[in-house]
């Protein structure tokens, strides 16, 4: 699909990995709505680039349901969306602190997994309406936000990576649900990317040890990247039902 012109949706897009991948689009011609809990953030990312900010917690239906009628009132349906936003809390299941409170499993979950999903659900549903934009049907593009620690997550993870095992879980059977729309579904899972998130996780002194994990190139990703590899999936039609690793061929180790 080609990106210019399109309307996109962009969740997390007032940080880190979301906020290059709205300058992206917006450099190859989209109308982006930013959609982020930091409103302030996500304002001016939004100016930045001449788009619209919608406050959303992707984790409450109600505030996505709100979030995805706002851009359809100032924008119209967004036929590309891209489910950014993401939290982690590192813990382990037990610790002399006592069990994994389970309220901090399922906020990770809302947040990572069960608010990619919601995006997912109401944008098909919109985007199943329109009409297709080319010879091949197409209508429609989603690329979600797993992570690394999908397949190979370290101690003190389970929260996060059973999250992001989910996003990426799902990318198949939600392309095979969309093909009749000629909406496509892909994933990527990034290794490690400087962003703000990436950094308050790890520490000043894990950057250097997860830069060590990495084979080549031997540094932290550049946000800039992974908004060039989101781009790409959109501009690509054959890329469906998959999940790309953007890591510099890292495979984590037990501990960080
Ligand atoms: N940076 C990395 O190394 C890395 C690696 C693997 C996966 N990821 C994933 O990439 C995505 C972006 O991460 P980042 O590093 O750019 O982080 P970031 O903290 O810079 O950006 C995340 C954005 O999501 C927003 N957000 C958080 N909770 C939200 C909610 N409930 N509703 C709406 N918005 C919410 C935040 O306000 C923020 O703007 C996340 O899903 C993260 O899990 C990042």
């Amino acid at each position: 699909m080609e990106i210019k012109d399109q309307i996109a949706i962009v969740t997390g897009g007032a940080s880190g990995l979301g906020a290059d991948t709205v300058r992206a689009l917006a450099a190859k011609g989209a109308k982006v709505a930013v959609l982020d809990l930091n409103e302030d953030l996500a304002k001016a990312i939004a100016d930045e680039v001449g788009g619209i900010a919608v406050k959303v917690d992707v984790a409450d239906s109600d505030s996505v349901a709100a979030a995805m009628a706002t851009v359809k009132e100032k924008l119209g349906v967004a036929r590309i969306v891209m489910n950014v936003a993401g939290i982690g809390i590192g813990r382990k299941i037990t610790s002399r602190k006592g069990p994994h409170p389970l309220e901090d499993f399922m906020r990770v979950v809302n947040v990572n997994l069960t608010g990619t999903f919601d995006v997912c659900r109401l944008a098909a549903t919109d985007i199943a309406s329109l009409e297709p934009l080319n010879e091949d049907g197409e209508r429609g593009v989603f690329v979600n936000v797993a992570s690394i620690f999908a397949f190979d997550g370290p101690v003190g993870d389970t929260a996060y990576a059973a999250a992001k095992a989910g996003v990426a879980g799902m990318t198949l059977p939600m392309a095979r649900d969309l093909a009749n729309y000629g909406i496509r579904v892909m994933t990527i899972a990034p290794g490690f990317f400087d962003t703000p998130l990436a950094r308050s996780e790890v520490g000043e002194a894990g950057v250097d040890k997860m830069v060590s994990l990495v084979p080549f190139p031997k540094r932290p990703g550049k946000p800039a990247e992974f908004a060039r590899m989101a781009c790409h999936i959109v501009e690509n039609s054959m890329l469906n039902g998959e999940v790309i690793r953007l890591d510099g061929a890292i495979r984590m180790s037990m501990m960080l």
